[in-house]
């Protein structure tokens, strides 16, 4: 399997004002909170290291910017390259392929909300599939019991995406798309093209419909016992923390563990990744880490 995908670009969405978790985003950021033993960028940063991107930019709000730069710095400890953008306002999921268009340069890009969190069978093989086509675009859905909350997909009896509407007050189906996108270069003019939607924001359903338009929309169905968790309420927080915990003290290894995926992609040496371990007290996560080292 490659080592690193030169082809695409990452991004990590972690702005937003966090207001459905007012009083607890009043002073930090959202995508900074714990799920279980780690913060929830965690995951989503895990996610593009799973798809082998080692290019990623980070887009938080200005005041939370400072956070996300000492918790992750340069990623050169993770053998990755970091880089943040300011985005002022929440205009928009789609604004960061403006905001980002510098650092995409000629590349293609996948995008990851900072809330999202993948957990199921075949999920790097999924990713990598993803990040194996040069044109056109990839999204993943699954079926949930909120569909007015999302982005939903209508499929044909052939799996041909019929329409995809954003929180629609009459849900078509139960198949909504999840907060992972992977595109190809067109996606900055595409962006640059659209208007704000009623709600104000530059839509990413939007991007979907135009690449759907031209029969450029691959959807990937993440099926039955994939777990896809979006943090948004206290409720999801707790269930997406006591999940993380069953299955991690279940079978005995991490979910999102970045030290880890990046040992294992070689991307760090064993002295690195030693080093790294040695910042850590005799917790769960420092002893984890030691049991892959002494694995490996
Ligand atoms: O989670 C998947 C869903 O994400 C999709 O099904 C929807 O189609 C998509 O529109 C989006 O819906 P949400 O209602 O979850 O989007 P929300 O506005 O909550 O933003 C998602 C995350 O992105 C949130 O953690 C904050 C961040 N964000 C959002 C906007 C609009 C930003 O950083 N900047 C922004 O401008």
């Amino acid at each position: 399997m490659m080592n690193s995908n030169d082809l695409f670009k990452g991004i990590i969405l972690a702005g937003g004002s966090g207001s459905r978790l007012f009083p607890s985003t009043f002073a930090i950021s959202k995508q900074l909170i714990p799920i279980y033993d780690k913060p929830m960028i965690y995951y989503s940063l895990s996610t593009l290291m799973m798809a082998k991107i080692r290019d990623i930019l980070i887009i938080s709000t200005p005041d939370h910017m400072p956070i996300y730069k000492k918790l992750l710095g340069n990623g050169s400890n993770l053998g990755i390259k970091i880089s943040y953008k300011v985005q002022e306002k929440p205009e928009g999921i789609a604004q960061a392929f403006i905001i980002g268009e510098e650092f995409i340069s000629n590349k293609n890009v996948a995008l990851i909300l900072g809330d999202n969190l993948f957990y199921g069978d075949n999920f790097q093989e999924k990713l990598i599939k993803a990040t194996s086509f040069n044109s056109g675009g990839t999204i993943f859905s699954c079926v949930v019991d909120n569909p007015q909350d999302f982005g939903v997909v209508e499929l044909d009896n052939n799996d041909r995406i019929l329409s995809i509407e954003e929180k629609p007050s009459s849900p078509k189906s139960n198949q909504v798309i999840t907060g992972l996108y992977f595109y190809d270069n067109n996606v900055i003019k595409i962006s640059k093209g659209l208007k704000p939607s009623r709600r104000g924001e530059l839509e990413i359903t939007d991007i979907n419909l135009s690449y759907l338009k031209k029969d450029l929309l691959r959807l990937n169905n993440l099926g039955e016992g994939f777990v896809w968790l979006d943090t948004g309420t206290p409720n999801a927080l707790l269930e997406a923390s006591n999940f993380i915990m069953a299955v991690e003290k279940r079978h005995g290894f991490k979910v999102g563990c970045i030290e880890e995926i990046a040992f294992k992609n070689n991307w760090i040496t064993r002295e690195q990744f030693a080093k790294i371990i040695d910042i850590y007290p005799s917790n769960n996560y420092g002893l984890h880490l030691k049991n892959v080292l002494n694995k490996i």
